[in-house]
């Protein structure tokens, strides 16, 4: 019988390995004593097992297969301490004829192979999520700190996966203290030592509580299954996890937070909200907005219209919804309406080129009206009648103004007539007097926002005074836009958008 002595590690058995081999040596004349593996955890050695004389190593290559030696680096991190004598058993069986032999994965000896070397990555995975490291104030590391955290692995693998921390957090020096052996990392290299107890970890720092926050933030109570969790993150884990003090909470709250998430998605499954792309631009907006079922007006026959202007407006106004002209041309204010609109914006030398023009509801909502009995030619065929938008119209559009408005970021925002009042202040939002200066709020969507008539409404005064004093409102309000935008006539200030 040989007897070999190892030191824990795939190179020293490898160093072995390839003399017995080169010499035929049976696996069954080997006894391996791997003195890693025989130190009890903390503790000394189990006796002192005297080492046989060995082969000399032999010159040539052995000529073994890649694939064996990539499984074995896998598998020598396996606390079995039956590792070093499947491994060369499997060696001497490649050199001596058996070449193709990890290919048959019913071969006892490469089964064991293959569930060793699973049994490595499965907590390798559980490494990577569940080492949690502490802040310590550290003089010799970079920036006067080190991380480092205490882990408990089931394997011998914490010099493999150092290499997955070093690449996942580089710019911080850590060391992983395991009671096997310690990882440090300093930003240039990744030094190895021996096993540590506990208490040299710390188990709290002050980053703990936002982490805490984070988790309880991401926790995700509709996909709560405890059986599932602790598979997952078994128990054995959670004392060096600073979250798993919350879960208790976390966990009786999730019949509430279910009922919130259902509320939500109820509330946005009847809205545009569904249809409404994560854009980085308004043409993306534009090109998604025909497809649009958040309400029923998309069954009218008519077409959604989007908003127009400068992507970079300094200045939004924002409409109903498009009259008929409006949808016939996909524009919004182009019909006589607009006509007003331009004249009045051309009065205050508001330009076109600071403006970005919108509505609070894309579709035209209208009904059919045939020509009363008696009309004249001209007036023959049926006409499309303006029907107010209901606050639900407004309220299920509302994410496609919320989008626009995102991307936009207006410094003034310009409400024209009660329905975009109410869609941006809400629905007890009332219409200014007339006689009176424009009033400039904050609102969620421009931290200057004014309200003022819509030009059709003036175009519909019941009398003259009436139609001239909602007008002058007009003009004043976007007279107030355009100063507080700070924009001067016929350009912008320097350094404005
Ligand atoms: N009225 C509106 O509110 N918007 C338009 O686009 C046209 C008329």
């Amino acid at each position: 019988m040989v007897r070999v002595l190892l030191d824990g590690s795939l190179a020293g058995w490898r160093a072995h390995a390839r003399a017995l081999a080169a010499a035929c040596v049976s696996p069954t004349e080997i006894e391996w004593v791997d003195l890693l593996r025989h130190r009890e955890p903390g503790g000394e050695l189990f006796g002192a097992p005297q080492p046989s004389p060995l082969p000399e190593a032999p010159s040539q290559e052995l000529g073994v297969p890649r694939a064996f030696l990539a499984r074995a680096e896998t598998v020598a991190c396996h606390r079995s301490s039956e590792v070093w004598g499947l491994l060369y058993g499997l060696l001497h069986r490649l050199v001596n004829g058996e070449r193709a032999l990890l290919d048959d994965p019913l071969d006892p000896d490469v089964a064991t192979l293959t569930r060793l070397e699973k049994a490595v990555r499965r907590d390798a995975h559980k490494m990577h999520a569940f080492v949690r490291f502490r802040r310590l104030e550290d003089e010799g590391s970079r920036n006067g700190e080190r991380f480092v955290a205490w882990y408990e692995p089931s394997h011998l693998i914490v010099a493999r996966e150092a290499r997955f921390f070093r690449e996942r957090f580089p710019s911080m020096d850590w060391s992983i203290l395991t009671p096997d052996g310690c990882a440090h990392w300093d930003g240039k290299a990744v030094t190895l030592s021996p096993g540590a107890p506990r208490d040299r970890a710390p188990d709290h720092d002050e980053l703990e509580e936002l982490w805490c926050s984070y988790y309880a933030s991401i926790f995700n109570p509709a996909r709560v299954k405890l059986k599932a969790m602790e598979a997952e993150m078994p128990r054995k884990f959670w004392p060096t996890l600073p979250e798993t003090a919350q879960l208790p909470e976390l966990l009786a709250d999730v019949p509430r937070r279910l009922e919130e998430m259902a509320r939500t998605s109820r509330r946005m499954a009847d809205s545009a909200h569904p249809f409404v792309p994560k854009a980085h631009d308004l043409d993306t907006l534009r090109a998604a907005l025909p497809a649009c079922e958040g309400c029923e007006l998309h069954r009218n026959g008519t077409r959604a219209v989007p908003g127009h202007g400068a992507p970079d407006a300094a200045v939004v106004l924002l409409g109903e919804q498009p009259g008929d002209t409006e949808e016939r041309e996909g524009r919004p204010f182009v019909g006589p309406a607009g006509a007003l609109l331009r004249e009045v914006l051309e009065g205050v030398q508001l330009q076109e080129q600071d403006l970005y023009v919108t509505n609070a509801v894309k579709h035209f909502r209208h009904e059919v009206r045939s020509p009363a009995s008696g009309a004249g030619l001209e007036e023959r065929g049926k006409r499309r009648i303006h029907k107010r938008p209901t606050t639900q119209h407004t309220s299920r559009c509302q994410p496609w103004l919320d989008a626009e408005l995102a991307l936009i970021q207006p410094r003034v925002l310009v409400a024209l007539g009660a329905t975009a009042l109410r869609s941006v202040h809400g629905p007890t939002a009332r219409m200014p007097d007339p006689c009176t200066a424009p009033a400039p709020v904050a609102s969620r969507y421009a931290p200057v926002t004014l309200s003022t008539f819509h030009p059709a409404a003036i175009l519909r005064a019941p009398d003259a005074a009436r139609g001239e004093q909602m007008r002058a409102h007009l003009a004043a309000t976007l007279a107030e836009a355009r100063r507080s935008a700070g924009l001067v006539t016929g350009s912008r200030p320097p350094g404005s958008r």
